[in-house]
């Protein structure tokens, strides 16, 4: 079975892509102020792990469950 990547915040329909663009032109560094100004993340939640990694790591793209099998080997 083939998987999509996961690359946005569906709710807020922006990509990972202007997520990065718009945490480093606002010097943001936390999906909690992401969500606090209502960016990204606030909808389901379902991609703030993503998004955190976003933050963290400067990538934009991540296989399904990326966020946990990164949990589980750190
Ligand atoms: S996908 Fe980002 S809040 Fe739902």
């Amino acid at each position: 079975m083939a998987y999509r990547n996961v690359t946005r915040c569906i709710c807020h329909s922006r990509s990972f892509e202007e997520i990065k663009e718009y945490a480093k032109e606002q010097g943001i560094s936390s999906v909690e102020k992401l969500q606090e100004r209502k960016y990204c993340s606030s909808g389901c939640g379902l991609c703030s792990p993503y998004v955190e990694m976003v933050l963290e790591t400067g990538e934009t793209e991540f296989t399904p469950g990326a966020y946990y099998r990164k949990k589980k080997t750190s």
